[in-house]
């Protein structure tokens, strides 16, 4: 008998999945807060992300046997800025990927640095969500912090740290940081100088199905579990979810529906959108891909659902089910890709005296998925062929809003049997550390959702006039 934990360092909860060999055995998850304590800031206490997942591996571990659990791996929100200072503990509150206050250390790297220079030392070009604008975010604005910093990583990093003792990172999430080498796999010394840091302070790079080492002796105690319990370093969240849901092979897509929403497509080989909408990073199973991120996908439902309606989030408010006007440009927390633009905000447009409710609540959900389509034909045009995706994230739970993405998408939509995506693709990652590939179990398709063909001829017309509120909202600011 093998037990395998993944944990997935989400931004709203860390969620915790226990397998076997074969099936997934449990999952338990526990919230965290998040402060906004600037307009586009976005921060998170890293010592609550290892409170939280101690308290869940110890509910999740509750009467099975426990020396049958052999490791743990991790899936982790990407991009954010975690410092510690010499005693290992947390300088500030970690800088998330979804904080835009770095607007002009971005804006430097990307006209003073250089495109050019960026695209040829990482494979991207700077966005303010990435690591290195708010680590000279941290240099310029809060120096006596930068110089305190002994160790410099990312969030899943931070917890594996802690229950192991091991200072590592992979290359899915180092990727993410704007100061890796993509294609070479390893820290860019040029990115390192420019941003005044020493590689000393940089986690160790794995790929993501090694083990680092094992769980202390302090976990191991707390936890009742053997000191011999693996630590998989694991892949950022994206890259996690495509192992979670079999999106390994070459031009394989995925789409994760969370907090943010995501398209990953799968590349054998390294290449970069020079047109720099898109990011290339490195992939969890030793290659690369694709990834663009919008920044608020069920973020966006959310605000709308418990800030605006003042409704339950959970009674999955009915959407218009028809044609309508109404149009929602989701960029309320400004947007990533493909317009790389902090200071953008949101939009509906189309509004009229008959307007419902219903419709607002339609406008978002198709905002959403009309922002997916604008990434998904950026990657298209780099000669990618997208026919089908699969899906996942918490926002696949209304139905409804799946459907509505394969009528906008154009293309068939798999739900995987286990949507769990991050989490899912930890507990993978752990059973390859132990040299047991047990991804054969976890992949099978539970339904495929195909477009509505006059919907779809519908909604491209829509997105025609969705495409014309960018550059209007671009002159609001
Ligand atoms: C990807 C990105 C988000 C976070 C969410 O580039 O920023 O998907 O990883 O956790």
């Amino acid at each position: 008998m093998n037990f395998y934990i993944g944990l997935d360092v989400g931004t709203s909860s860390v969620k915790a999945m226990l397998t076997d060999d074969s099936s997934i055995i449990g999952s338990v998850s526990r919230d965290y807060p998040l402060s906004f304590p600037n307009p586009g800031w976005s921060e998170q206490n890293p010592e609550d992300w290892l409170s939280e997942s101690i308290s869940a591996v110890e509910e999740l571990t509750a009467g099975i046997d426990k020396s049958a659990v052999r490791a743990i791996s991790f899936s982790g929100q990407m991009h954010g800025l975690v410092m510690l200072d010499k005693d290992d503990k947390p300088i500030r509150p970690a800088i998330l990927w979804n904080d835009g206050r770095s607007e002009k250390q971005t804006a430097f790297l990307n006209n003073e640095t250089g495109k050019e220079f960026l695209l040829e030392k990482t494979g991207n070009i700077a966005f303010a969500g990435f690591t290195a604008p708010k680590l000279l975010w941290v240099y310029e604005n809060e120096p006596e912090n930068f110089a305190k910093a002994e160790r410099i990583c990312l969030p899943k990093d931070y917890v594996a740290y802690m229950l192991s003792g091991v200072f590592a990172t992979d290359t899915s999430d180092a990727a993410g940081t704007l100061y890796f080498d993509t294609a070479n796999r390893c820290w860019s010394a040029e990115m390192l100088e420019l941003l005044h840091i020493n590689e000393n302070k940089l986690p160790k790079v794995f790929e993501s199905s090694e083990a680092v080492g094992c769980l202390k002796k302090e976990y191991a105690e707390k936890l009742g579990l053997s000191q011999d319990v693996k630590i998989v370093i694991g892949a950022g969240d994206n890259a996690a979810s495509a192992i979670g849901t079999g999106t390994v092979n070459d031009g394989d897509c995925n789409i994760s529906l969370g907090t943010s929403g995501t398209v990953f497509v799968c590349s054998d080989k390294f290449n970069c959108d020079k047109e720099n909408a898109i990011h290339a990073f490195c992939s969890a199973n030793g290659k690369y891909h694709y990834l663009a991120c919008t920044l608020t996908a069920a973020s966006s439902q959310k605000w709308w659902i418990e800030d605006i309606l003042k409704a339950d989030y959970g009674e999955n408010i009915a959407a218009f089910e028809g044609r309508s006007d109404v149009l929602f440009l989701p960029y309320l927390m400004g947007e990533r890709s493909p317009v790389n633009d902090t200071a953008v905000r949101g939009v509906f447009a189309g509004l009229s005296m008959n307007t419902k409710r219903e419709e607002m609540t339609l406008a978002v959900l198709e905002g959403v998925a009309f922002s997916l389509k604008e990434n998904i034909e950026i990657i298209k045009s780099l000669g990618v062929d997208i026919s089908k995706s699969k899906i996942c994230g918490g926002g696949t739970r209304n139905k409804f809003w799946v459907k509505l993405c394969a009528d906008i998408l154009g293309i068939d939509i798999e739900i995987p049997e286990f949507e769990h995506g991050g989490v899912l693709g930890a507990c993978i990652l752990a059973a390859k550390g132990c040299g047991n590939d047990i991804s054969d179990a976890f992949y099978a398709v539970k339904e495929t959702v195909h477009p509505d063909k006059a919907m779809n001829e519908f909604y491209e017309k829509k997105y025609e006039r969705y495409l014309k509120l960018y550059p209007l909202a671009k002159e609001l600011k």
